[in-house]
């Protein structure tokens, strides 16, 4: 096993009936801005039980991030706060609205032009504005992780950044929100905590034993609940465990020690920053073709996840081949569309672009043995159309 470093400070307050401890959790005195998304917060009552539980605090509203939330309104945010002297950040929605709040937090001090925070990858360590959530859409794991991804509008590119500043300071889980959640989104937050795993997990046989047995139990669980979750959200037993997968696929634990891939959301993120396709979807178009590009690296690993996940049988190329049609086959069960030609228009140019984009950035070698050059990329996005 690799040597590791395991730290997540954020208090997670999970179940029915936690949104009345927020209150509890917030530092006496705070003047909080609350930030929310499109507005879904007000017609499933969330926004209202917040507001109950925030009594005697001093509350200033910040509504709009976005969906995939663009620098250019998040700042809007951090004029407010600087202005306001706000000093508790509240994010009350999804993925989104997340990862908006933490690139808030570390924008409101950060010494240069916040734009760098992103198009820099600079980590963020240290002066930040306290934040917590309340997580309304299971997929992202952000609720519990340090990492967030933010879109700038001005020049179509989706980044990724992060740092030990940036985990929540507590995030509270009810399952019992996901009641009011369009379908759509049900589906894409069980493939995107699926992908998750996946990038986690498919690489090379490793000496990661419990890692990989935590993996599959989170991928086990997400078969076993997800096509339900979707139809029945409304069952707790369901609803729970949808939203434990989902923080437990993406909270730290099961990358420490073992290899990372990561491959199928980079070329994924450059999919919804050109076309907007939701992040999930993107993942489902990408992934599937990644590991067939892949094959020869991954072929034991997808073995093994073959045999164990399907109970498959046969050669290891027999398994491994038919473990990637069963991923598939779980992705369409999930709603999903898997060609990049069922959800985009105009797509032709999209290898190219991605490719140019990734060699300026000096995106050369990805993937857990760096030997996703530009050349697979090329082919992973060319078999996605
Ligand atoms: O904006 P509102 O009106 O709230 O509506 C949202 C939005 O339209 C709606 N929604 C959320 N909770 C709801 C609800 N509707 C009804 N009832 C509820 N309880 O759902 C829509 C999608 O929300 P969004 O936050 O965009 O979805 P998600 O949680 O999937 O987040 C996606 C974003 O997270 C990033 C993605 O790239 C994408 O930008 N990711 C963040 C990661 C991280 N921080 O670790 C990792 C992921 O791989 C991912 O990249
Ligand atoms: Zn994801």
């Amino acid at each position: 096993m690799l040597n590791f470093e395991l730290y997540n400070p954020t208090k997670l307050v999970f179940g029915k009936g936690q949104i009345e401890k927020l209150g509890t959790l917030i530092p006496a005195g705070a003047k909080i801005l609350l930030a929310y998304g499109g507005g879904s917060i007000f017609k499933n009552g969330i926004h209202q039980q917040a507001i109950d539980n925030l009594k005697g605090f001093e509350i200033v509203e910040f509504g709009g991030i976005e969906a995939n939330p663009h620098f250019e309104t998040l700042m809007k945010a951090v004029e407010i706060i600087k202005e306001q002297n706000i000093d508790f950040i509240l994010a009350v929605g999804g993925g989104s609205v997340i990862d908006g709040v933490k690139f808030i937090s570390a924008a409101v001090h950060f010494d240069g032009n916040p734009i760098d925070i992103l198009q820099k990858h600079i980590l963020i360590k240290e002066n930040v504005v306290p934040f917590g959530t309340i997580l309304t859409l299971p997929a992202t794991g952000s609720e519990m992780n340090s990492g967030s991804v933010v879109t700038i509008a001005s020049t179509q590119e989706k980044l990724a950044f992060g740092g030990s500043a940036l985990f929540p300071q507590f995030s509270i889980c009810d399952p019992t929100v996901i009641q009011s959640l369009p379908k759509r989104q049900l589906q894409n937050g069980v493939v995107d905590a699926y992908t998750h795993v996946m990038e986690q997990y498919l690489t090379y046989p490793h000496e990661g034993y419990l890692q990989d047995r935590i993996a599959e139990g989170i991928l086990q669980t997400l078969i076993e609940v997800g096509p339900k979750v979707v139809e029945t959200p409304e069952d707790y037993a369901l609803a729970s465990n949808f939203m434990w997968s989902c923080t437990m696929a993406l909270n730290g634990l099961i990358q420490k020690g073992v290899p990372n891939d990561w491959a199928t959301h980079m070329i994924g993120h450059e999919l919804t920053a050109l076309y907007g396709i939701d992040h999930a979807r993107t993942l489902a178009i990408i992934g599937p073709n990644l590991y067939r590009v892949m094959f020869e690296t991954k072929k034991e690993k997808l073995a093994q996840y073959g045999k164990r996940i399907f109970n498959l049988s046969g050669t290891e190329d027999e398994i491994a081949t038919q473990a990637i049609e069963k991923t598939v086959a779980f992705f369409h069960t999930m709603g999903m569309k898997t060609l990049l030609s069922e959800n985009a228009e105009n797509f032709e140019k999209t290898a190219d672009f991605i490719v140019d984009r990734f060699e300026k950035r000096g995106w050369k070698a990805l993937g857990e043995k760096q030997n996703i050059t530009l050349e697979k990329v090329k082919d992973i996005v060319l078999m996605s159309y």
